[in-house]
């Protein structure tokens, strides 16, 4: 055995007999399980979930008093609620809470701790189901003996394994009302064994249990000798957290944020998303690739001589290297991977659907990076698993798309590392969160298509031709006169011996992007390929004129954040809607009030005006010919 290797064996064996023992102890039979239950809407999840919290007695005291105070026993003392009534101020608690999100209810036995998330069973709440599963540990999906495996269960079945939970309780429950019935319970098992191989579950723990009876739900029941397992609450115990379970995998960790108290000390602080680490170790700073090793661990207590996946920590390095937030930390020679296309699967979660194409922002780890989405590769239907062909995502659906982001990304695949691999989306302009996301893999593109070098570049073009490249960006509603404008500054510019090119919209949409409609998904990508086609005309040298209505914000931005500083020109054509219909040279107006022609800007389809452009020009107190004149001012004294 090499030296080094001896080294690390013996390390892990010191971290074993000594670290790893204490953490297990310390923080596994008392940390927190976070468990969803799921199920239909009448398979006796309040019920279920009432007899945990009555019969673990550890119930929190003032969260009894207060659903004491809901259900119908005003008056009740926390100590003498009565069964039925606890059930019945969950289950009012639930109706009330069901529009908001999730209800966590906590609990607590002499081994554990517990925070189980209650999400409402309707089909429409893929959202919220996804929002309680995002964090727990383990699933218990509940099925009603006297109904099998219903349509609702198969779809929070895949949820459940879409959101990589492992720890699976088939809770079969009512079990009373069919004669605790073995073959009744096999039978059951037999047909959700044969869809969960269908939708690659590895494993699932069934238990026969009756909520209302009690019957293995803490103690053994005495109904159901045939039954040989652990009851509900024993298992729940005995569960692994997924923090332990990440302790065997290389270290990594997020770095939430640097502190830098003096120029003496420099602490990277984060929660350790996997692994162990130790003073001494090897590690690699990534996306940098730059290497140093771990100087101390320090924390109010005294230095620490590990962290374990879930700590939240501090370390310091031996050398000065860059590492900011948003980087993870990982094991020198165990790093993880980088890249910026991946395919992954897609929780849409908001009522604005899914655009291809359009910027959003997706926060992964502690970073926040920008990103685009493809059109989805498939939309799946959770209840059937059919994949379906679809353009967009809407509310509750689940696709699998490939995302780019606008600079490589340390990751893991989200089936390795939930804290790595799980991103979620926001809207850029309203900061809502769209969706949910997980990472698959990173696309082998992404890490085999390099930035060319080029020896004649951006400035060689643009000094030839004695200029400074710009985009002078023409937005407004159809008929505003972006395009009359547009044309007049280009012929000022021509004649001063400016050289200049205008896209406008009618004509791009004649051969590049015929392909498109006037869905907001088209216009977002034909905005989005007239950026970089401008974009590339600036690299070119020349100055840019465009003329397309544009008429989101986002994509606006997203061709501004496209240019160097200073070279996005934004020119809001601003003509009142009454006055471009009113002028409706192209008939179109007319056409679309009647209903012959759908989606048209200012009508059924929406217009949103920059908020801060570099130039307004007002065409109802102005000429064609001065607005040019102030736009060519605008642009010479760049
Ligand atoms: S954008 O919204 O995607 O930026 P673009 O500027 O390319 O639109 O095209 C707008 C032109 O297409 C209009 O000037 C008009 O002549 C024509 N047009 C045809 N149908 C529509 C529609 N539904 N909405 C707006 N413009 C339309």
């Amino acid at each position: 055995m090499s030296d080094d290797l001896k080294k690390h064996v013996y390390e892990a064996d010191r971290l074993i007999a000594e670290d790893i023992e204490a953490y297990l102890d310390q923080h596994q039979h008392k940390t927190m399980l976070r468990f969803i239950t799921c199920g239909s809407v009448d398979d006796g999840k309040s019920t279920l979930i009432g007899r945990l919290l009555y019969d673990s007695k550890m119930i929190f005291e003032d969260q009894l008093a207060s659903l004491a105070r809901d259900s119908k026993a005003v008056g009740t003392q926390a100590g003498e609620i009565d069964f039925a009534l606890l059930v019945d101020g969950l289950a009012a608690e639930r109706e009330q809470g069901i529009t908001i999100d999730v209800a966590y209810r906590f609990f607590a036995t002499e081994k554990r701790k517990f925070i189980v998330a209650d999400t409402p069973g309707h089909e429409q709440y893929t959202r919220n189901m996804v929002t309680g599963a995002s964090t727990a540990d383990l699933a218990v999906i509940l099925i009603d003996a006297r109904q099998g495996v219903l349509t609702q269960t198969r779809r929070h079945s895949y949820l459940v394994n879409l959101l990589g939970i492992k720890n699976i309780v088939l809770a079969i429950n009512k079990m009373d009302l069919v004669g605790y019935d073995a073959a009744r319970f096999y039978e059951i098992v037999k047909d959700y064994s044969e869809f969960a191989k269908k939708i690659g579950m590895e494993s699932f723990l069934p238990i026969p249990i009756s909520g209302l009876k009690g019957d293995n739900i803490v103690s053994r029941s005495p109904e159901m000798p045939w039954y040989q397992g652990p009851t509900l609450m024993a298992h729940l115990e005995e569960a692994p957290v997924n923090a332990t379970r990440l302790q065997d995998a290389p270290f990594r960790m997020a770095v939430q944020w640097v502190n830098r108290p003096n120029l003496d000390f420099r602490g990277f602080t984060g929660q350790v998303a996997s692994g162990v680490i130790r003073p001494g170790d090897a590690v690699r700073v990534l996306p940098s690739g730059k290497t140093t090793t771990v100087k101390a661990i320090p924390s109010f207590d005294g230095d620490k001589d590990s962290a374990v996946a879930g700590e939240s920590v501090t370390l310091t390095f031996a050398d000065e290297i860059d590492c900011s937030r948003g980087d993870v930390i990982t094991r020198a020679d165990a790093p993880c991977e980088v890249a910026d296309q991946f395919e992954a699967s897609i929780v849409w979660m908001a009522e604005a659907e899914m655009l291809p194409g359009r910027p959003y922002l997706l926060k992964i780890g502690a970073q926040t990076v920008t990103a685009t989405v493809t059109e989805p590769k498939y939309e799946v239907n959770v209840n059937t698993l059919d994949h379906l062909a679809s353009k967009t995502l809407k509310l509750n659906a689940i696709g699998v798309c490939n995302i780019s982001t606008d600079r490589p990304i340390p990751f893991e695949a989200y089936g390795a590392n939930h804290d790595l691999g799980g991103f979620i989306l926001i809207d850029r302009m309203s900061n809502a969160t769209v969706a949910a996301g997980m990472i698959h893999f990173a696309l082998r593109r992404s890490q085999n298509i390099h930035w060319q070098a080029v020896d004649v570049n951006r400035d060689a073009h643009a000094s030839l031709k004695n200029q400074k490249p710009c985009v002078v960006w023409f937005t407004g509603l159809s008929g505003a006169g972006k395009s009359t404008i547009a044309n007049l500054v280009e012929k000022k510019l021509h004649a001063m011996g400016k050289h200049t090119f205008l896209l406008d919209g009618d004509n791009v949409r004649h051969g590049l992007n015929r392909d498109l409609g006037f869905t907001d998904a088209d216009r977002v990508e034909n905005i989005r390929r007239v950026g970089e086609v401008a974009k590339l005309m600036t690299d070119a040298g020349l100055i840019v004129l465009t003329a397309f209505i544009s008429p989101f914000r986002s994509e606006r931005r997203m061709v501004r954040d496209l240019m160097a500083p200073g070279e996005f020109v934004e020119v809001y054509v601003d003509t009142p809607l009454a006055v471009a219909e009113e002028r409706d040279v192209k008939g179109l107006y007319k056409k679309a009030r009647s209903g012959a022609l759908k989606n048209f800007t200012g009508i059924d389809s929406p217009y949103e005006a920059p908020e801060a452009p570099e130039l307004v020009v007002n065409t109802v107190s102005l000429s064609a010919e001065d607005a040019a004149e102030q736009v060519v001012a605008a642009i010479l004294a760049r």
